[in-house]
């Protein structure tokens, strides 16, 4: 798909957009089957050093009620998880570099390991890091990372963050690159319908992914926050309705273009819809995280406004997640690790030509 492709299915509505989302369906379905991965998302800490405008968890957003974890309820969880057959989880946390932090989640990998007999697999999703503390976290055991570029054009990206080098978009695409030099399967994704953000934009975000190769990806609606810098633009964005079709789309387009990857139904989709996730498993996406944060600290996690599953009570229960995915032809692949059979197609490509060429 070239970029007037993509901008014309971007534009798309009415029998069009069903049929752009049937298509991505079928993709689905051909290549990596009607199967969907559990990642049981841990929360680590809402503790950030960042100062991103949309994020409300924000360093600056002196309302939030900072938290952090403790290992025994890190350890619980991942129980949990594993008690459960998930099959995987992800831990995710706000953007913190320090000699403690990267210590603290190499002693948690190998902890996870050693409960779960080397049986979970684990992503990480905890930012831009040193090479040295991406490859530690590798050998503990995590084997994918996400790490989303938010938005791949430069010059959008100076106009959701800070002007420093804290912020920099060059770190960032950097750190992309690092993780997939350590060994990871590497995931990214972007936000959608953000101010400033036009068809265009999307456009290129989705070849950036094609160009870099992802293994794997997370995207979903931008949602505002009051807290943030970002809200001052609120009459300028999209419908919230709007904002989940170009969500829907970007999803369906992704599928198209890079079949055999991993993409999950964000809770973001969640959050504008409540059958969100299953209607993005329906068209293409193929992971799912429910949350298994202890519940006490869920509310303090809030990225944005009206995010899903925040009252202890709001459980992401296995029998709901069953049922609801019957209701869209797809079933739970308990137990897996479900890698990315991206990752895994161009890894025996690799092994197979040093075999041949002895490099
Ligand atoms: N709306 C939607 N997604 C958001 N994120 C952060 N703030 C918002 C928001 N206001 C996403 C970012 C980040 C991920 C953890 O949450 O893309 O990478």
């Amino acid at each position: 798909m070239n970029k007037a492709d993509i901008l014309y299915c971007l534009k798309s509505s009415g029998k069009e957009y069903e049929a752009l989302l049937n298509f991505s369906s079928e993709q689905k379905k051909k290549h990596v089957g009607n199967k969907v991965y559990l990642r049981g998302l841990i929360e680590l800490s809402n503790n950030c050093s960042k100062d991103c405008y949309y994020c409300g968890i924000r360093k600056s957003n002196k309302k939030t009620k900072r938290y952090n974890l403790k290992d025994a309820e890190v350890l619980e969880a991942a129980k949990f998880a594993y008690e459960n057959n998930f099959g995987s989880l992800v831990i995710q946390s706000g953007e913190l570099q320090s000699e403690n932090f990267s210590k603290r989640i190499e002693h948690l990998l190998k902890q996870i390991k050693s409960l779960s007999d080397n049986k979970l697999g684990i992503t990480l999703s905890c930012g831009e890091q040193s090479e040295d503390t991406y490859k530690r976290w590798f050998d503990a055991g995590a084997h994918r990372y996400l790490l989303r570029i938010e938005a791949s054009d430069k010059e959008l990206y100076a106009k959701l963050h800070p002007q420093n080098d804290l912020h920099s978009f060059e770190t960032r695409l950097k750190s992309l690159e690092l993780l997939k030099k350590c060994g990871y399967q590497t995931g990214t994704g972007v936000m959608i319908g953000l101010p400033f953000q036009r068809l265009e934009h999307l456009a290129n975000d989705l070849l950036f992914m094609k160009e870099f190769d992802i293994d794997m990806c997370g995207m979903g609606p931008y949602i505002e926050h009051a807290d943030t810098p970002l809200f001052q633009y609120k009459e300028n964005l999209l419908p919230l309705s709007e904002r989940f079709e170009l969500g829907m789309k970007m999803i369906a387009l992704l599928r198209i273009m890079m079949p055999n990857i991993n993409i999950a139904a964000t809770t973001a989709l969640q959050a504008i819809d409540k059958n969100g996730r299953e209607k993005a498993i329906q068209i293409g996406a193929n992971v799912l995280m429910p949350n298994i944060t202890p519940g006490t600290y869920r509310d303090a996690y809030a990225l944005y406004e009206n995010k899903p599953l925040t009252k202890s009570s709001d459980d992401d229960c296995k029998t709901c997640i069953e049922m609801n995915l019957k209701g869209v032809e797809n079933k739970i692949a308990y137990g897996a690790w479900g890698d990315s059979l991206h990752f895994k197609a161009k890894t025996s490509a690799k092994n197979l030509h040093s075999l041949r060429t002895g490099k």
